[in-house]
């Protein structure tokens, strides 16, 4: 079930030259909302811009809702201006969360901003009493990996790749992950948030290993609407041998890799 509300900021604050992250007391949604689903969140003022963006949930606590969001056009810009005690409608949660698996290990991947689900996700993994959780964050330089300290404080192995070298391995999310599954050989579920290309390559490594029961990929798109009207951000994906387009925003974000048509 989803809901609109008008969510009460508690905190908006600079993480790094590139992003803020946002406290947002929300209950209704928070309650309601799974790791992997998202909110339509409501920038500005007096409905302009009149879309709302699509920002995923960091982590839930009680009432409060966290996200992290990239300032990257007139919305976000305008978000970033928001002060504690403004108020911004939500529409969530939205779409399809990730489906967690019975499996002995799990390998949780995200890529710039697709980082903050895994926090979400990696919080209900270890209140289900499930170990053996890998969490492998890849960027660009070690300044844009979003959400290490949150990993610090939870019971999970945590290993970083950067493409300069400046934090963890040097090169991509992927070849740690490859590392994971040459060392952990049970059953294996694998999370994924981040761009396409680097979920393609994931799936790509993931797909050569028997032992992987799943390849989750939350998948992006631009969206207008986020409810499942506009048919705006379709995807291509594999069913009954056929290819059909599904929408991110209602039968995603998350799909499984396989069905997915890279
Ligand atoms: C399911 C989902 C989850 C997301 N989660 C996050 C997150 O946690 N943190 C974060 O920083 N960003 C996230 N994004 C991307 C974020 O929605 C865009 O950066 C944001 O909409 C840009 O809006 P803007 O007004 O600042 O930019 P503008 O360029 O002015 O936006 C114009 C239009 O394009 C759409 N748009 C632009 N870029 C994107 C994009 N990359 N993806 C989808 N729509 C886009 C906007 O919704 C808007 O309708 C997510 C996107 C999706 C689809
Ligand atoms: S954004 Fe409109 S149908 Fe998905």
């Amino acid at each position: 079930m989803k809901f609109v509300e008008k969510s009460l900021i508690i905190s908006n604050s600079l993480v790094n030259e590139f992003c803020y992250r946002m406290v947002i007391s929300s209950p209704k949604i928070a309650k309601a909302a799974n790791p992997g689903q998202f909110l339509e969140i409501g920038c500005g003022d007096y409905n302009y811009p009149l879309l709302k963006r699509p920002i995923s949930i960091l982590n839930i606590e009680e009432d409060l809702i966290e996200i992290i969001y990239y300032v990257i056009g007139k919305g976000t810009n305008m978000l970033s201006k928001k002060e504690p005690g403004d108020l911004i409608e939500i529409v969530g949660p939205l779409g399809n969360g990730y489906s967690v698996k019975d499996c002995e290990n799990h390998i949780l991947v995200g890529g710039g901003y697709g980082a903050p689900p895994m926090v979400f996700l990696a919080n209900k993994l270890l209140r289900m009493n499930i170990n053996n959780i890998f969490v492998c964050l890849g960027s660009k330089t070690k300044d844009m990996i979003l959400c290490k300290e949150d990993f610090l404080d939870l019971d999970v192995s945590l290993c970083l790749a950067t493409e300069d070298g400046s934090v963890g391995k040097k090169g991509f999310v992927t070849d740690i992950v490859k590392t994971v599954l040459d060392n952990n050989k049970g059953k294996t579920a694998v999370y994924s948030c981040g761009p396409t290309p680097m979920m393609e390559n994931l799936y790509k490594v993931c797909r050569e290993y028997e032992n992987v029961l799943s390849i989750q990929c939350a998948m992006e798109s631009v969206m207008a609407c986020g409810i499942g009207v506009c048919n705006g951000c379709v995807i291509k994906v594999k069913e009954n041998d056929r290819v059909i387009y599904k929408r991110v925003c209602t039968e995603g974000p998350v799909f499984e890799g396989a069905k997915v048509v890279w």
